[in-house]
């Protein structure tokens, strides 16, 4: 099944291990300003690492984001750290990032992962692949891991909030992936293999799950189509939990 830049899927339902090979290529066609939130993203973590701290990337892929962060920070002492199920993913990662001390990919299971102390992590499209189920008890467990002041900082393609909303918002995203040169076949494959694998939440949800992993200050730092980016602080007053 043809799902766009030439990713055949090797069975009806999507994976990540079939899109390796063009995954950079896919990525920048099915995300909207993708690059460009990276490096976004690497500004806003900029406030919050410091010489002898840590930053996790959940699902870290072939590290795009990794670079752009390393790169904007060249002179601070900190460590990247890049968590992904797939080991080719890692090898990737490994092989862009390779004489860049400060950076480790860990093939690893965020959800089961014991995370150290950190005052930065990340998740840029991931948390909407990990079974809803799992969803609160990861993100108290990131909470946890932040030290006091650290930063969650949350991407996820989200739902609307009611039906004109999502029909608007799905429209002008079908809107964005054709401008991309992706084939109404490729666009309609990839939905159907996404159906029970990406398991999106509204914005509102997306909020009151990161209220109830224990952030209190939650801020919206992107929103295009059906895509948000949240910055989740821990207060720098807490010095336990
Ligand atoms: C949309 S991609 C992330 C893109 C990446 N952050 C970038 O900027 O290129 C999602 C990644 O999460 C990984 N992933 C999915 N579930 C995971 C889990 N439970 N633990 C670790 N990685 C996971 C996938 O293998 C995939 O590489």
């Amino acid at each position: 099944m043809n799902v766009g830049t030439e990713i055949e899927l090797h069975q009806e339902t999507w994976s990540f291990a079939d899109s390796i090979a063009h995954f950079d290529e896919h990525i920048l066609q099915s995300v909207p300003h993708c690059q460009e939130q990276r490096e976004y993203i690497a500004a806003l973590s900029k406030f919050f690492l410091y010489s002898g701290s840590r930053v996790y990337e959940i699902g870290v892929s072939t590290g795009g984001l990794a670079q752009a962060l390393l790169n904007l920070m060249p002179e601070r002492d900190f460590q990247y750290i890049g968590l992904d199920l797939e080991h080719e993913m890692i090898a990737k990662a490994r092989e862009r990032l390779k004489g860049e001390p400060r950076f480790q990919a860990l093939q690893a299971n965020a959800t089961t992962f014991n995370f150290e102390p950190a005052s930065v992590i990340i998740s840029y499209y991931t948390l909407q692949f990990i079974p809803p189920a799992e969803r609160h008890a990861l993100l108290k467990r990131l909470y946890q891991a932040l030290t006091p002041g650290g930063a969650l900082i949350l991407y996820e393609k989200t739902l609307g909030e009611n039906a004109p909303i999502q029909d608007l918002l799905n429209q002008l995203y079908l809107d964005f992936k054709s401008a991309q040169g992706l084939s109404p076949d490729a666009i309609l494959n990839k939905a159907l293999a996404l159906r029970g694998v990406s398991l999106p939440i509204s914005l509102t949800q997306n909020i009151s799950q990161l209220r109830l992993a224990g952030f209190e200050t939650i801020e919206l730092v992107y929103r295009a189509y059906c895509f948000a980016g949240f910055l989740a602080l821990k207060p720098a007053c807490c010095a336990s939990d």
